[in-house]
């Protein structure tokens, strides 16, 4: 790859495709009107909300809000680089890109080369399961821990035979390749004399890869009892053990749309919880998961759940997961907690209850809140005034560490009840100072975490579970002649990212312009006093559109208008009709199987409770800077209906 992509050649690309070209090549669309429509490739469905406008060269979807141009789409839909959906793109145009003359920096340079070693690596590692003399002892291995076939190779596990120097042999064969290796993490230089040697010797190994789904690295873990169990590469240019989470490249490439995500421990984890079908799970790479971990996983999700062993170890990772979330705990999104028996981790567990089981332990995790609250009041009499105060001091300077948002000022609310302090006392504490904060979060343990003082589970010894474990549900029989035989893994699927971008009408204008080109909608619209209410000026159209819509059921949109300039004058008409035109709307409303009336109700019910929760989280606010004795009984009611009701929600 050379320089830069110019602007202009962009542009002219875009003008010589058709958006429906690349789009139909993908996902079938079905002509429909002047636009065209399908189930929407971003988000999950059954009728078609995702439309494509050749006039505009534009896709939008109205279930998840998905817009863009072929470029986007093409960069979206198949998880491309944007160089990579460029390429693509020219190539059906059938042109070449050119490149402003501008070489990549050294560093660029590098990265771009470790990676390519990297994946040499990896085919090295892979092709050793099948073809190393030694192999039998690999194969044996994952086989007693009842690994199928096909899920090794779904996680491209492979197998660094025993002795000294096989990867350096096979790919280190110039000194600049050597040098590679080296920086990559492969090789380990002996500061002494400078001589190399591969860094996983005899191991099981694991690639990890990034959210492209390129390997950045490796775990390798010992075949038997030898220590260190997993050997994790270091840091390299391209890979920081802070922010990686292992699995979620595969997680990601399972699901159009990530349910959510299990913070396991172990890599054995990750896939055993594959194999039994549950395949959200990640984990961090040996060190405690922090907040550049969390930042990755709310990127691709709103719910994040840890899953920790019962054990002292347990509760105390637990612990640090939970001061790290803190600053992560946006509104919308979900934290939760879940410990395994003693003695078990997922591994083991989910080969012994199986997934449907699992997955309802999953669902009966601990939220954050509560957790926070149990933590904080270990070993306090709540009581006694007293302890009521410890509480305080040890609880608010967590909860002041939670954005800012309704979450917050709930979990404030709730300190106020547990204790019986006033919310502006509690606010006090939070700007104690630093001695006054025994739970502040401890800094991080030191780094190189390539060991942990972690037992292993006794039933990976356990002969009785060796010799019965539980057959996946995806399991066939003789999966391990198919893995020997298995071919290179496939391309990772074609993967549908989570849209991220801005909607392209808020539901507020999406309300006035259904109703504007399906006036048949008024009668059957339920009263909701938030929005009559509501000042909001898009609503204020919205009443009054409903008010004259009651009054003259038999006016269609011509008669709407004319009657709006009456009364409105030209400018507020002129805003309604564009409101009306917009397109894309009476274009996925006329398409087959698609339920406007359906889309129409959702927006109400949708605004509803955003309104409700602005309404309630301004009480709150007021509320919340009142003396607590002060509350009248009904008021410190609605302080705790805030709280169950957010909890019933799960917020
Ligand atoms: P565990 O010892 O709990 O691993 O360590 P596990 O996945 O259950 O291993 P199995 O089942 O015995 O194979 C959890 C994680 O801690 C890191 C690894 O990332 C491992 O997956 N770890 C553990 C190390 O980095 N080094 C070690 O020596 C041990
Ligand atoms: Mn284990």
């Amino acid at each position: 790859m050379a320089g830069l992509i110019p602007q202009a050649f962009i542009d002219d690309l875009l003008d010589r495709i058709d958006i429906v070209d690349v789009v139909d090549a993908r996902v079938k669309l079905k002509k429909s009107g002047k636009n065209y429509s399908a189930c929407c490739p971003f988000h999950d469905e059954k009728t078609p909300s995702f439309t494509v406008s050749p006039n505009k060269q534009f896709y939008y979807c109205f279930g998840c809000g998905a817009s863009g141009t072929a470029l986007g789409f093409v960069l979206e839909h198949d998880r491309l680089s944007f160089p990579q959906a460029v390429e693509e793109l020219a190539k059906m145009a059938g042109v070449e890109v050119p490149r402003e003359a501008r070489e990549d920096s050294p560093r660029q340079k590098e990265r771009r080369t470790l990676y390519e070693v990297l994946e040499k690596a990896d085919a090295f590692y892979r092709q050793q399961l099948r073809h190393s003399p030694a192999r039998q002892h690999a194969v044996n291995y994952l086989k007693q821990r009842g690994l199928s076939g096909e899920i090794a190779r779904d996680f491209g596990i492979g197998y660094a035979p025993p002795g000294w120097d096989n990867l350096m042999k096979a790919l280190g064969l110039t000194e600049e390749d050597k040098h590679l290796l080296a920086e990559g993490g492969m090789l380990i230089e002996r500061p002494e004399d400078k001589r190399r040697y591969d860094r996983f010797r005899n191991r099981i190994m694991f690639p990890i890869r990034d959210t492209r789904g390129r390997v950045i690295g490796f775990g390798g873990r010992v075949l038997g009892d030898d220590k260190p169990k997993y050997l994790n590469s270091p840091e390299t240019p391209v890979f920081h053990k802070g922010k990686e989470l292992y699995g979620l490249f595969e997680a990601r490439n399972a699901h159009r749309q990530l349910p959510r995500l299990l913070v396991v421990e172990g890599y054995m984890d990750v896939v055993a919880l594959a194999q039994f079908g549950i395949r959200y799970g990640v984990a961090t790479l040996g060190t405690a998961c922090g907040e550049d971990h969390l930042a990755r996983a709310f990127k691709y999700t709103q719910e994040v759940v840890f899953c920790f062993d019962g054990d002292a170890a347990g509760r105390n990772a637990a612990q640090r997961a939970l001061e790290n979330s803190l600053s992560s705990m946006q509104d919308g999104r979900q934290v939760k907690f879940l410990f395994l028996p003693e003695g078990e981790d997922p591994d083991t567990l989910v080969r012994q209850v199986g997934a449907e089981k699992f997955t309802g332990m999953i669902d009966m995790a601990v939220p954050l809140e509560d957790f926070l609250f149990d933590s904080v009041s270990d070993g306090i009499d709540i009581q006694s005034m007293e302890g009521r105060a410890r509480l305080s001091k040890r609880a608010a300077p967590l909860l002041h560490q939670l954005p800012a948002g309704i979450f917050r000022e709930l979990m404030f609310a709730n300190l106020a009840q547990r204790t019986g302090l006033p919310l502006d006392t509690l606010m006090e504490l939070v700007e104690a100072p630093p001695e006054a904060r025994p739970t502040e979060p401890k800094p991080r343990p030191p780094e190189p975490t390539e060991h942990k003082s972690h037992s292993t589970s006794p039933q990976h010894t356990d002969p009785d579970f060796q010799s019965a474990p539980m057959e996946p549900e995806n399991s066939g029989s003789g999966y391990y002649p198919d893995y020997l035989e298995a071919g290179p893994a496939e391309a990772p699927k074609a993967g549908t990212p989570q849209y991220r971008g801005p909607l392209h009408l808020p539901p507020t204008k999406l309300l006035c312009a259904i109703l504007l080109q399906h006036p048949e909608l008024a009668p059957s619209t339920p009263d909701i006093p938030e929005i009559s209410a509501s000042e909001q000026e898009d609503l204020v159209v919205f009443t009054e559109l409903l008010a004259l819509l009651r009054q003259r059921p038999n006016y269609n949109l011509s008669r709407i208008l004319g009657h709006w300039r009456g009364s409105k004058g030209a400018a507020a008409t002129e805003a309604l009709a564009q409101l009306a035109a917009t397109d894309l709307i009476s274009h996925a409303r006329q398409a087959e199987s698609y339920d406007g009336r359906q889309e129409y109700l959702d927006t109400i019910t949708r605004l509803e409770d955003r309104l409700q929760q602005d309404r309630q989280k301004a009480e709150l606010e007021k509320l919340s800077r009142k003396n607590f004795n002060e509350l009248s009984e009904s008021e410190k009611q609605q302080i705790r209906d805030f709280h169950t009701q957010n909890q019933a929600k799960g917020r």
